[in-house]
């Protein structure tokens, strides 16, 4: 099977980020929740998704979150910033973990936001340590759920939350390749959103909300193109940043499926039960 970290993995990451960083008029030694919003949030609809999953959840400043394949750590600055809890992610990818680490110390957030390498599939975290846990666009490259759902379970205290914001396979032909998260189909692996459903369900999770975001998707990618029809920039640039010239085809062919309904994009919020069934 393809190595997934190989796929997310350039060797220049950081010498792009700062280049972009300067072209866009922003001190890359002085780098902010703004500045970076364009290239540090890695998933469909960018900022505007991450804000969305923050408005569903409930977090306490004293609260400890879980990103689950934190990428460039945008989201989990993003959190902390905003609920004034801590975060810590654990991505696959060793280049995003150095990344990120590199960001949140410029920014000052390090105290309160860590990330780990590390395999979502086995976590190196107690039992029951996080109040909740999300992941943006991740399981797409992880074959076994149910491992991932019942270690994510595993490291949530009983009663805690589970936010996904993630891509579902939808009805009809198969996806067109590359996407922004594999270059062949060895290393995609969407499931439905009845597979996702029961999936969680299985591995003890109650369903508190779960959207179709399809709609969502397809209205901010109109908006997107008007900016640029109008000689604007692409408001989101992290996939041109991360795979480079491979990036336009990637990102057509991943919203020729949300428009074609062959991808779903999904937001699940889901709780642990507080006792086994
Ligand atoms: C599309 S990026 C999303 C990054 C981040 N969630 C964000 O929204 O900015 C997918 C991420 O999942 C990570 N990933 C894939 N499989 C993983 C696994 N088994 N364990 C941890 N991270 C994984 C990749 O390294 C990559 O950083």
């Amino acid at each position: 099977m393809p190595n997934v970290a190989d796929h997310y993995t350039s060797g220049n990451l950081l010498a792009r980020l700062n280049a972009a960083l300067v072209d866009d008029g922003a001190d890359p030694a002085h780098p902010t929740i703004e500045t970076l919003a364009p290239y540090d949030q890695f998933h469909g609809r960018g900022m505007e998704a991450t804000e969305e999953v923050a408005g569903m959840i409930k977090v306490a400043a004293t609260d400890h979150l879980l990103d689950v394949g934190s990428g460039i750590g945008g989201p989990a600055r993003y959190m902390a910033h905003r609920f004034g809890c801590r975060v810590t992610g654990i991505d696959l990818t060793k280049e995003f973990c150095e990344v990120a680490r590199h960001l949140t110390r410029l920014m000052g957030m390090e105290s309160k936001v860590l990330f780990e390498d590390g395999d979502a599939l086995r976590m190196p975290f107690a039992d029951a340590s996080f109040e909740g846990a999300y992941s943006m666009n991740v399981s797409m490259n992880i074959a076994d759920k149910p491992a991932l759902y019942r270690e994510i379970r595993r490291v949530l205290k009983p009663g805690g939350w589970l936010m996904l914001s993630e891509l579902a396979k939808g009805p009809g032909a198969p996806l067109d390749y590359p996407t922004p998260w594999a270059a062949t189909a060895a290393s995609s692996f969407l499931a439905t959103p009845e597979e996702t459903r029961a999936g969680l369900e299985a591995a003890g999770f109650d369903i508190v909300e779960f959207r179709d975001a399809s709609e969502d998707v397809k209205a901010w990618g109109a908006r997107s193109k008007a900016i640029i029809d109008q000689g604007g920039k692409m408001p989101h640039r992290a996939i041109p940043l991360i795979h480079g010239d491979g990036a336009m085809v990637a990102m057509r062919n991943s919203s020729r499926g949300v428009g074609e309904g062959r991808i779903v994009p999904i937001e699940v919020l889901c709780r642990r039960e507080r006792q086994a069934k």
